[in-house]
């Protein structure tokens, strides 16, 4: 019997139920479906009802992936969430998940590394289970942006009802400052379950290699609503959109395609592997051009990558989860592949990890 590994149990995600192309956006923001799928290859994405938070997604993930693994919510001993829109400014969303889902007064942890947050979430899980901390552990990401966006209720009314528009100009006008996020974020969330097992036959989470550095911070951020500023949150920040996400597209860009590709490289060579190794490559989904460089700069055949950000947008934290399980349905990712998982986002973090299924 060797050390335990955290083996992949089960997987499960949940998407909101309304579905927004490209056309309906342009109600709302000076965008076109051209331009949004020639920059980024996003036709559509989900966003959530009024009302439902990440943590509310988390859940509905969470029971998917425990109900795949056919493991009861009370036998779960950790939970670990990853999010950037957390329900509130605090608590986090693990103990919001562990209550939703009826497990058990376990220890839950939140992660808030944004679209690496799934990656560091599991080496998170690889280091709990290694080290006997716990045996059964359910790791979420979950993200809902759409309560990020300063829209006014007749935007909502007008992306879902083409008869309720066209928008006043003002608002039209007002809305457009953020049609570079609204047009590549959607609402979503994935989790895994893992058991440690000791006679896993080679299977499990293999390694991982992460890195942050606080000096691209400023290219990707909320400046408003923290304890950067007293108040936290004030009527003239609301009134400057100081809630609302800045990002230098372009900078995240060019730090993406090359740091994903080098990371996982990385990765498979501590490990003993090489890249004709792999059977597949998850991405974060912020932007099918940079996954399309990405595979190009690793020299690997488009099979053996699974891209789903045309259907669901920038999910965040939930872009591994949603892309991992969507191509373990369709058969990309057997029992006994070796599957690498890398993302990058705010903060700066990124980082790669390498799990045999
Ligand atoms: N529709 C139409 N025009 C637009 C839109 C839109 N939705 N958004 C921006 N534009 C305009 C700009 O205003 C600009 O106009 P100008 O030339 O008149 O000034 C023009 O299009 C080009 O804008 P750029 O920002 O230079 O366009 P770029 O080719 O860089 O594409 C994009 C922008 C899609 C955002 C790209 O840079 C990108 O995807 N970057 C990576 C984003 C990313 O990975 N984010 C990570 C988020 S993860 C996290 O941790 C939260």
């Amino acid at each position: 019997m060797s050390q335990p590994r955290a083996v992949l149990a089960g997987s499960g995600i949940a998407v909101p139920p309304l579905v927004v192309d490209n056309h309906m956006l342009s109600r709302i923001v000076d965008t076109n479906d051209q331009w949004i799928r020639e920059r980024s290859g996003i036709a559509t994405r989900y966003f959530v009802e009024p009302g439902t938070s990440s943590a509310d997604l988390g859940a509905q993930a969470g029971r998917a992936a425990l109900e795949d693994a056919g493991i009861e919510a009370s036998e779960v001993d950790y939970i670990v969430c990853a999010t950037m829109t957390p329900d509130h400014y605090f608590p986090g969303s693990g103990t919001l998940v562990q209550h939703q889902l009826g497990a058990g007064p376990v220890p839950t942890l939140d992660l808030r590394q944004q679209c690496a947050g799934f990656a560091y979430g599991m080496q998170t899980v690889d280091a709990l289970i290694r080290s006997g901390i716990a045996r059964t552990v359910l790791l979420v990401g979950a993200d809902v942006h759409t309560a990020l966006m300063p829209f006014n209720e007749r935007t909502w009314e007008t992306l879902y009802d083409a008869d309720a528009g066209p928008l006043e100009e003002e608002t039209l006008a007002w809305n457009s400052q953020f049609r570079h996020l609204v047009v590549l974020f959607g609402d979503g969330a994935g989790a895994m379950v893992f058991r440690a097992e000791s006679d896993h036959d080679g299977r499990g989470i293999l390694g991982s290699k992460l890195y942050g550095d606080g000096r691209h911070k400023d290219i990707l951020f909320v400046p408003g609503g923290g304890s950067a500023q007293r108040p936290f949150v004030s009527q003239e920040m609301i009134a400057e959109a100081g809630t609302v996400p800045v990002m230098d597209g372009r900078k995240v860009f060019k730090l993406a395609v090359t740091r994903m590709p080098a990371v996982t490289r990385e990765v498979l060579d501590v490990n003993g592997f090489g890249i004709d190794d792999l059977d597949l490559l998850v991405m974060h989904q912020a932007n099918l051009r940079i996954n399309e460089a990405a595979q190009k700069a690793l020299g690997l055949p488009k099979e053996k990558v699974h891209n789903n950000i045309q259907k669901y947008g920038n999910t965040t934290s939930a872009t591994l989860p949603l892309c991992f399980h969507e191509a373990r349905q369709l058969g990309k990712a057997e029992p006994g592949s070796l599957v690498a998982f890398t993302a990058l986002g705010a903060g700066l973090h990124w980082g790669s990890v390498l799990m045999r299924v």
